[in-house]
């Protein structure tokens, strides 16, 4: 069975929820699914005066050697400035071991991301996600426009061809749109269907 992993890391838990229906969707691509955090390194502090949701569903993954086991790696965070932020990139450093050994050379990796605001820097976090995922030699899927989702500007909708996306508000009110969500099911079927075929 095709092995998922969808690895994430979310402040308030929009991410988290898009990391639900990112696994949902790998699933039904027939995939065998885990999903994975990074760990929190923001201090004390700043966690409890920023209100972080700390009660997170899913466990923290056990180390960058975890990833070595999975046919496809779909990684979600949201954006820090316009990049990814230093939780997930921490993680994505201690993966040099991993590098050198070409462990993750021809795996399926995918990104997605939330913004609080509509034009916050969606393609942009996702392309500093992705950046690593391509230096470790992986095959990137995005959000293709199958998914029509992303099409029309009559709401305010996230979703990007490369990768499904969210958009939270300024004070994270607002919650993962349908379309959102749908989105990130389509993109999760999609990571294990090719997670498949590159296996057979
Ligand atoms: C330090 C910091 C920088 C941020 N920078 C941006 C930004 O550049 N653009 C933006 O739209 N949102 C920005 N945000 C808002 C977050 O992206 C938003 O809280 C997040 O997408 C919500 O996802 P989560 O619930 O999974 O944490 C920033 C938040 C923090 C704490």
């Amino acid at each position: 069975m095709t092995k998922v992993l969808v690895l994430y890391y979310s402040s308030y838990g929009h991410i988290e929820q898009m990391a639900d229906a990112v696994a949902e969707g790998a699933r039904a691509g027939g995939a065998e699914v885990d999903i994975r955090r990074v760990a929190e390194t923001a201090p004390q502090a700043v966690i409890e005066a920023a209100h972080f949701k700390t009660d997170t569903a899913h466990e923290v993954i056990s180390g960058p050697d975890a990833l070595a086991d999975y046919d496809a790696i779909i990684v979600g965070a949201p954006t820090r400035f316009g990049r990814m932020p230093s939780q997930m990139a921490s993680f994505w450093d201690t993966t040099g071991g991993l590098w050198f050994g070409g462990k993750l050379i021809g795996k399926v990796g995918g990104a997605f991301t939330s913004t609080a605001s509509q034009h916050g820097g969606q393609e942009t976090t996702l392309f500093s996600i992705i950046t690593n995922l391509m230096h470790h030699g992986m095959t990137i899927v995005g959000l293709d426009y199958g998914f029509q989702g992303m099409t029309g500007v009559k709401e305010v909708v996230g979703g990007t061809p490369y990768g499904a996306s969210t958009i939270a508000d300024g004070d994270g009110s607002r919650q993962p749109h349908a379309e959102e969500l749908a989105g990130a099911r389509y993109q999760g079927k999609r990571i294990a269907e090719t997670a498949a075929k590159l296996k057979a």
